[in-house]
């Protein structure tokens, strides 16, 4: 991607030390960072710190430089802004269209989207006063983040933590990749995310696993939940991947624990995207007790399996009987390869046909593509027969694309 200018705002919260680690991996991805503080971030974090993470000089007020005019050229020249952490007096501030600082000026000059990475106490957060600022911001194109769930300063836990430094820089690179991407457009929409591989269990000790990440998934829970969907997404193993902000995650094991969970989960949901990579078979007889190596004269173990249900088929077919009454779209993901019988687009339009799902994301799988790595790129096919190529991209950006077809697709009426 090529070097974009980023404006990152840090209000004064006791979160402001996270906002370092946004602003480095924001110049290690390449890009011109500077950093507008208020007043009171200074007092938490060292003007130093930014100066030497940005390159750049840092200022709080608007009569420093006056000559640059940087309480308005700052704002316009920006790609992006990102606020990170915003305080619950920041966010009243913006909303309300105060300039009494640079960064308050820098809001109202910027034309380029705007990423608010909320954080503060979860009373503050619940507070009628935040949430009817939150809900000005996105109405005028702002995009506020949930805050995370979880220890906030002292004893106290709930919503209002900054959700982590690497999921603030991915969806600012995903704005810039694409300015439209998080639309305030799924309020209301209960979506059932599944990502990440299953294990099998051999023994206590031992699992026949698979090669997913969970990566996609993830990305899909993150950008549905940024355009205001409530979000469950059920996890298998994952390559340690930071739980999305303002996401309930369910973590599980095997393929038959993530289908009890989604079996528990769907009748709620609107929306379910299985990018799990659910293995299809399971040792018929897993042993209590480690299998022992023994001396070579016992011979070569053998491990019986035995069929997995397929949990999307399962899904289709309850809906089709009836007992998901609230399911309007059942979104499926197939990893592919072609082979003598046909490309992977026909084993795809094939297990379109065969799963009765209503759209299916397709990967073209083999060495280095789509397992363990940042990017993918494959089709789109929806049950109406519409084929939509998925370009090359990092897999926010696919999934900002598989987000906007789900959406699309609940526009129309859905299944
Ligand atoms: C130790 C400490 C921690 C604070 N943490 C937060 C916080 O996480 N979120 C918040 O909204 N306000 C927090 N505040 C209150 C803000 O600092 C205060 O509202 C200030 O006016 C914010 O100014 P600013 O929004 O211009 O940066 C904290 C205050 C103190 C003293």
């Amino acid at each position: 991607m090529e070097r974009k200018r980023i404006i990152v705002g840090v209000a004064g919260g006791i979160a402001a030390y996270k906002a370092a680690s946004v602003v480095r991996q924001l110049t290690e991805a390449g890009h011109s960072v500077r950093v507008v503080p208020t007043e009171s971030a200074l007092r938490f974090v060292g003007a130093a710190t930014f100066e030497a993470l940005s390159g750049h000089p840092v200022h709080t007020g608007v009569f420093e430089d006056v000559h640059e005019v940087p309480h308005v050229r700052i704002g316009q020249t920006a790609d992006l802004v990102v606020v990170a952490p915003a305080t619950a007096d920041l966010l009243a501030r913006a909303a309300v269209g105060r300039a009494d600082d640079l960064l308050t000026a820098t809001l109202l000059t910027a034309r380029c989207p705007v990423l608010y990475a909320p954080a503060m106490h979860t009373e503050m957060w619940l507070h009628p006063a935040t949430s009817e600022n939150v809900a000005t911001l996105r109405k005028r194109g702002a995009i506020v983040m949930e805050p995370a769930s979880g220890r906030l300063t002292g004893a106290d836990t709930g919503p209002g933590r900054l959700p982590e430094a690497e999921e603030i820089s991915t969806l600012a690179q995903l704005l810039l990749a694409r300015a439209d991407a998080l639309p305030y457009d799924l309020a209301g929409v209960k979506v059932l995310v599944t990502a990440g591989g299953t294990r099998e269990p051999i023994d206590p000790v031992r699992f026949i696993g698979n090669r997913s990440s969970g990566k996609q998934g993830y990305a899909v829970a993150r950008v549905m939940a940024q355009r205001g969907a409530d979000v469950t997404l059920i996890a298998g193993n994952t390559a340690g991947l930071v739980d999305p902000a303002g996401v309930h995650v369910a973590h599980v094991g095997s393929a038959a624990q993530l289908r009890d969970a989604v079996s528990k989960h769907a009748p709620d949901a609107n929306v379910l995207v299985m990018a799990a990579a659910v293995a299809d078979f399971r040792p018929a007889n897993p042993a209590t007790n480690k299998i022992k190596k023994g001396p070579t004269e016992e011979g070569d173990p053998t491990i019986e399996l035995i069929r997995n249900d397929d949990v999307l088929a399962g899904a289709v077919r309850a809906r089709t009987d009836g007992q998901l009454p609230n399911m309007q779209a059942i979104v499926g993901f197939a990893a592919e390869t072609g082979d003598a019988n046909g490309d992977v687009l026909f084993h795809a339009r094939a297990k379109l046909k065969r799963k009765g799902c209503d759209l299916l994301v397709v990967n073209a799988v083999g060495e280095n593509r789509a397992f363990e790595v940042d990017h993918n790129d494959g089709w789109l096919l929806s049950a109406d027969g519409t084929e939509t190529a998925l370009e090359h991209g990092s897999k926010t950006v696919i999934a900002s694309r598989i987000v906007d077809a789900i959406a699309a697709f609940l526009h129309s009426g859905g299944g």
